[in-house]
């Protein structure tokens, strides 16, 4: 059995089961529910009761003054609903307003997904995640190397488990240490969230996302998180990619497809494994889709291949609010 719970003022809608706290059923259906500790501690998490029934689950050591109980503030984390519930509670609705956070993450994985790609998940600590947006970036630093910033690509409904895509390069220390050295339980630092590549929650637009290399990882979470909010949005996913046998997780794309209606992935080998250059892919997917509907772009791309991406959408009269752009430097 489930309970209905409305957020206010923002009017969402999700189901909490009685084994979860609010909070935990909040951020699995797509909330950008404010939080930090997860365990009572920092009262991030605050909300009012307007109307119904919750019961706690843990000890917490903030404190409410009792004019505030009074007026029905509790926290998400420390809750679970024993009857259809009304809350007022803040949600993230940008990058602007959650705050940088540091904290120490554990390695707990390291999974070649191919001989040169690798995609590394990090533990934070239960008694705080990384409250973040789909889409957005961290700083890594493991110690005696140069920080190094990655996309998260997994979704925030899980602020514990934190997955990373990184690709082997030559003279790189970094990659080095996370292919021929790093063990589960090996330590790094973590600084974020960074960045504004998030998804537009307002609109109802269609969907396009362009990506090349390992620039699917910020657009794999921005995509999971459209399927955790139930999100019936139109979705074309263009992954580019120039090295053999690139797209190193079409399995999790073709997955996509058999959860979602209206979803496409197109797989393209760019030269010299294929025989398109990406300024044409660029242009005939820009121009495809500027044709058949009004969309919202998120691209994942190097320089040049953003800079003309966003000249020929200027050029078809998409405004500059349809588009998201996450530069990349490296593959
Ligand atoms: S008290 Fe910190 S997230 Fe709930």
């Amino acid at each position: 059995m489930s309970y209905r719970i409305t957020v206010r003022p923002s009017g969402h809608t999700f189901d909490a089961e009685p084994s979860e706290t609010l909070l935990q059923a909040g951020l699995r259906t797509g909330l950008n529910l404010a939080h930090s500790c997860a365990n009572g501690s920092c009262g991030e998490c605050r909300a009012r009761l307007v109307s119904g029934d919750i019961a706690p689950v843990q000890h917490v050591d903030f404190r409410f003054s009792e004019r505030e109980k009074q007026q029905g503030w509790f926290l998400m984390c420390s809750c679970h609903a024993v009857s259809d519930l009304d809350v007022e509670a803040h949600e993230a609705g940008s990058a602007a307003e959650i705050a940088e956070q540091r904290l120490r993450a554990k390695v707990s994985r390291v999974e070649r997904l191919q001989d040169d790609v690798v995609q590394l998940t990090l533990r934070a600590p239960r008694t705080g995640g990384l409250h973040f947006l789909a889409g957005q970036s961290v700083v890594l630093t493991f110690p005696g190397l140069r920080p190094k910033m990655l996309s998260i690509a997994s979704c925030p409904c899980d602020s514990i488990q934190l997955r990373f895509h990184l690709r082997r390069r030559e003279n790189d220390p970094f990659s080095a240490l996370v292919f021929d050295s790093l063990r589960k339980g090996d330590e790094v630092e973590l600084r974020g969230p960074l960045g504004d590549f998030t998804l537009d929650e307002d609109s109802l637009r269609p969907l396009v996302f362009i990506a090349w290399e390992s620039g699917f990882a910020a657009v794999s979470s921005l995509i999971d998180h459209a399927i955790q909010k139930d999100e019936n949005r139109s979705i074309d996913l263009y992954w580019l990619s120039e090295v053999p046998r690139g797209h190193y997780l079409s399995n999790y794309c073709r997955a996509w497809r058999d959860v979602l209606d209206d979803f496409r992935y197109h797989s393209i080998d760019l030269e010299p494994t294929g025989d398109e250059r990406i300024e044409d892919v660029i242009e005939r997917v820009i121009r495809v889709h500027s044709l058949l509907a009004d969309h919202d772009y998120y691209l994942a791309l190097p320089d040049p291949a953003m800079q003309r991406a966003q000249d020929l959408l200027r050029g078809a009269d998409v405004p500059d609010a349809q588009v998201r752009s996450c530069l990349l430097r490296h593959p």
